[in-house]
């Protein structure tokens, strides 16, 4: 086989990373390295996408196929900005695509945030997912849960509280997860929303499976429905408050869990270390259209505090970053250093667009973002010269693991499934992790 002509870095092996593969590798001039810093590629579509989205993660089956061409290679465990630098990868690559989306998450900004069992979904997401640099999250002695933010991370947390354990059961959940959220006895879940039901952000189906959820109670209170026109709203925002209207109506006997929607309410204070409460104040619009505090305060009793605001990208080391806006600045995919484009560097996803959008949002984005650095190669050409970047980071005694070698691991987890009935069982230990990417290829070569 004729060695491809360019050849293109990607750091980040999430689903916008992978995408820009797939687009890339359609030519035949093209190779591609896939960087990430876990030995596990896809990114929040394995340790985000919630365990009972099985659909969803499907996506994965189909983003695998573009490790199936010669022309591309996987190198897991390797941290960009810590075991290679951006100018390592600009003189090793004829093109850098920077696909690291944001694992940082905002906060809210009140007193006692840091209280034990005041944390961020993000943490708890990466907790239930089995993302080995998650710390165990305990349930014990949490009977009421509130979520703050009306966004889907808040509603996939707040579904996870409220299931029957034995739903997930199934799922690819590890094994001591589970067991926390069996043990559970979560009674009361508040979902927080600082503005009113027609501005959240989450999707309906998305919200008509929370409310759905058997053996829950939901409420809204009345005054959150008036002085809303309908007919002024788009189409998910009215079918939003249809669902929840009507999943308010419902009767539940007997319910195991109850949920409640609080809108126009932000957190002010978390109180208790451990956490024992929460104070909100109502809110309004203010006339220059930005939420306002109205100082009328009142108190839940909560012992877990999930704040959903959003997620947060960091600077990735030496690399153009708008910290105000949490994202590399781009003009269509390319990175702008001080307003004028940094020639051969790219973004994708998350970190090119900040951390909103569902998968399918980065395959257009990856679109975009290929259709500049195949232009620019053309003009461009080839660099004169590569530095061989697999070869430098063996000489650092660093050997980034395989396509191959997470094929063992998902085989590894597909085996530890098959002993509990269940189609696969995540590994979450990084020793475990390391013990599968190492026992057949200790220390061993690159892959060429
Ligand atoms: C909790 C949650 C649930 C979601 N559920 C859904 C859903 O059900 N359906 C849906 O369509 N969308 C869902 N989304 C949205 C979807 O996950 C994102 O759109 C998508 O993952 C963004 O892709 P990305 O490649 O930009 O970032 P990511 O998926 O975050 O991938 C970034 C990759 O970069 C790697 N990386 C980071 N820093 C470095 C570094 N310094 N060096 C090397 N590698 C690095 C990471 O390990 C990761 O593999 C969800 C998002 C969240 C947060
Ligand atoms: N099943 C799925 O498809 C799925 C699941 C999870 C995530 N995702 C996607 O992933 C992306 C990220 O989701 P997300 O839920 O993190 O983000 P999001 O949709 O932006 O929601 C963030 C929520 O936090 C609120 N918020 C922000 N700052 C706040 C503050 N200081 N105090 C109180 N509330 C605050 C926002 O309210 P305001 O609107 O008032 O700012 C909003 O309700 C989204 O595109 C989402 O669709 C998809």
């Amino acid at each position: 086989m004729t060695p491809a002509r360019f050849r293109v870095a990607i750091v980040g092996a999430g689903p916008s990373g992978l995408f820009a593969a797939q687009f890339l590798t359609a030519h035949p001039d093209v190779a591609v390295d896939i960087f990430d810093r876990l030995p596990t590629p896809y990114g929040l579509l394995r340790y985000g996408v919630a365990p009972d989205h099985t659909s969803i993660k499907s996506v994965a089956t189909a983003l695998a196929r573009v490790f199936e061409s010669p022309a591309v290679r996987f190198l897991g465990l390797v941290t960009f900005g810590r075991d290679v630098t951006r100018e390592e990868l600009l003189a090793g690559y004829d093109a850098v695509i920077y696909a690291v989306g944001a694992s940082e998450d905002l906060r809210m900004g009140v007193t006692g945030e840091d209280a034990t069992g005041s944390r961020s979904a993000r943490e708890f997401v990466a907790w239930y997912s089995g993302h080995p640099d998650a710390e165990p999250q305990s349930l014990a002695g949490v009977h009421q849960a509130a979520a703050v933010g009306v966004g889907n991370v808040a509603v996939d947390v707040a579904r996870l509280l409220v299931k029957e354990p034995l739903a997930l059961a199934s799922t690819d959940m590890p094994e001591d997860v589970l067991a926390e959220l069996s043990r559970a006895d979560v009674r009361d879940v508040w979902v927080i929303g600082r503005r009113g039901p027609q501005h959240a952000s989450f999707t309906t189906t998305e919200l008509r499976e929370l409310c759905n959820t058997p053996g829950v109670r939901v409420s809204v209170e009345p005054e959150s429905f008036e002085w809303i026109e309908d007919d002024l709203l788009d189409r998910r925002s009215r079918t939003n408050l249809a669902v929840l209207r009507a999943a308010s109506e419902t009767r539940v006997q007997n319910p195991r869990v109850r949920l409640h929607f609080l809108f126009w309410r932000r957190p002010v204070e978390v109180q208790g270390d451990p956490v024992s409460g929460l104070v909100l104040e109502r809110t309004v619009i203010g006339p220059d259209g930005r939420v306002r505090g109205t100082g009328e305060t009142e108190q839940l009793s909560v012992q877990l505090v999930l704040r959903a605001i959003g997620y947060r990208a960091i600077r990735p080391p030496g690399v153009p970053f708008d910290d105000r806006l949490g994202v590399i600045p781009t003009e269509r995919g390319r990175v702008l250093h001080d307003g004028a484009v940094a020639p051969r560097e790219y973004a994708v996803g998350w970190i090119k667009r900040g951390p909103v959008g569902v998968i399918g949002t980065n395959k257009s984005d990856a679109r975009e973002t290929v259709q500049q650095v195949l232009a620019d190669l053309a003009e461009l050409g080839p660099r004169d010269e590569h530095t061989d970047v697999p070869a430098l980071l063996s000489d650092r005694g660093l050997h980034p693991s395989t396509f191959e070698d997470w094929r063992r691991i998902e085989a590894a987890e597909a085996n530890r499934g098959a002993s509990h009935e269940r189609e696969r069982m995540k590994i979450e230990a990084w020793h475990e992790l390391l013990d599968l990417v190492q026992r057949e290829r200790p220390g061993g070569p690159i892959p060429q």
